[in-house]
């Protein structure tokens, strides 16, 4: 096999073979092809496309790429969620303890922030004591005792991704449905649950900002999913404007807490309500959605739901003094308020922009490399939809430094759009792809 040919193959819009992929895989592993050679590889997928056949033939090769995690030791189904990325989406540490308090086991491996998004391990790590390196042994046992653990992606899963990921980043070739859908489902895949939720978000904050293109790419991973047995199913929801009220890794926390209490912001409650529904439908805990939402609901009810949670911290090494006392979770020593320049409805709140200016505020990275302060972030008190008379606080900011509040506060300027009239409602569930 020359790659040579394989690139001009592809750059005339030819399908490659079974082979052909797999060898691409092999030297993207052990780093026999050449960079170059890859990056113009994935430079013609982009141009075009790839056949459902060989997407799935992709992710099943970059998922044996490296360590295929066996769960076969953890009793009953397990279900694995992942979201494409937002900025206040700290859904999975609400319905991963709502469906493991509904019986589903998870046992889930997460990422880290980049850009604008938050990640749950960063916000994880917030928790004093808290550990998510955690060998597989004991990721296993937590699992069977507990029913749910999270813990960051261990360092040799899937390394074929890591190593076109990164040529992607660097190439301009991120943003193509079959490559996204192939990197995304391989480590799911070799994660090793039976089932896959996915939370495919679309809307300014999200990778995908059209809901065309969130679709297109929903619809992909789920047969990616159904090609390789393990059942998926996609939720396309909105992140038009950031989810709840908190952004930022402790402030996050916090709120995680509030909801699993009952007490969240309306949005991030409903949503957590329909996520955990389906992974607990999934499950196979009920037979149907709506007793599936009946459960989840029961379970954050009956306060079942926030002690899964502080199980699960308590088994990593998490303090749970600090989630039954949120008071106690890190603020940034500096606080700001940004307050409404105009009267009027709040018609956009670009959840990009919002997610920027916490990470200038000390909430996320500028580099992969970047330290992280766990107090920074930004607490909301308006949303998109809300009426404001000027002067009146739109958000809390909270930093090390006024220097990072201030610079903050110019890049809200622009997040924030008023208008004269209340604009129409958008659903927080756009569709359900199965
Ligand atoms: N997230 C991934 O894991 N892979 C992509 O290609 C894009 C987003």
């Amino acid at each position: 096999m020359h790659m040579v040919d394989l690139i001009r193959k592809k750059r005339y819009g030819g399908a490659l073979s079974d082979a052909e992929i797999d060898a691409v895989v092999r030297g993207a592993t052990d780093g026999s092809i050449p960079d170059y050679q890859l990056s113009a590889l994935m430079m013609a997928i982009c141009f075009q496309g790839m056949t459902k056949h060989e997407t799935a033939r992709l992710t099943r090769a970059m998922a044996r790429s490296g360590d295929m995690v066996d769960l076969s030791g953890i009793d009953g189904v397990k279900v694995d969620k992942h979201s494409t990325g937002g900025v206040g989406d700290k859904t999975s540490l609400v319905i991963v303890p709502i469906a493991a308090a509904c019986g589903v086991k998870v046992a889930k491996m997460s990422g880290r922030g980049l850009g604008h998004t938050g990640g749950t391990v960063d916000k994880m790590e917030s928790i004093p004591g808290m550990r998510t390196a955690i060998d597989r042994a004991e990721f296993l046992e937590i699992v069977n005792r507990v029913g749910c653990a999270v813990i960051g992606q261990s360092g040799n899963l899937c390394p074929a991704d890591k190593k076109l990921y990164a040529l992607r980043d660097v190439t301009g070739t991120v943003e193509s449905i079959p490559l996204i859908a192939s990197s995304i489902m391989s480590k799911k895949i070799a994660a090793g649950s039976d089932r896959i939720l996915l939370d495919v978000k679309t809307g300014s904050g999200a990778f995908m900002k059209t809901q065309a293109d969130a679709e297109a790419l929903a619809r992909e991973m789920v047969e990616i999913g159904a090609l390789v047995g393990r059942k998926t199913v996609a939720l396309l929801t909105d992140m038009d404007r950031p989810l709840g009220h908190a952004i930022g890794n402790a402030l996050e926390i916090a709120e995680v807490c509030d909801t699993l209490l009952g007490h969240g912001p309306a949005d991030l409650s409903a949503m957590c309500l329909e996520l955990a529904a389906n992974m607990i439908y999934l499950g196979e805990k009920a037979e149907t959605l709506d007793e599936a939402r009946r459960l989840a609901q029961a379970a954050v009810e009956s306060g079942a739901a926030f002690e899964k949670l502080c199980a699960m911290v308590e088994a990593q090494g998490g303090d749970t003094a600090y989630l039954r006392d949120t008071d106690r979770l890190a603020r940034g020593k500096v606080q700001a308020t940004f307050a409404a320049p105009e009267s009027g409805y709040i018609i956009h709140a670009d959840a990009e922009q919002i997610g920027r200016a916490s990470v200038l505020l000390g909430a996320g990275r500028e580099t992969k490399d970047s330290a992280i302060d766990f107090g920074a972030g930004i607490v909301l008190h308006k949303n998109k939809g809300d009426g404001v008379q000027a002067g009146e606080p739109i958000a809390t900011l909270y930093a090390d430094s006024s220097e990072q509040c201030d610079e903050a506060q110019e890049a809200l300027q622009a997040a924030f759009v008023f208008g004269p009239e209340k604009p129409a409602e958008t659903p927080l569930v756009l569709a359900r792809i199965e």
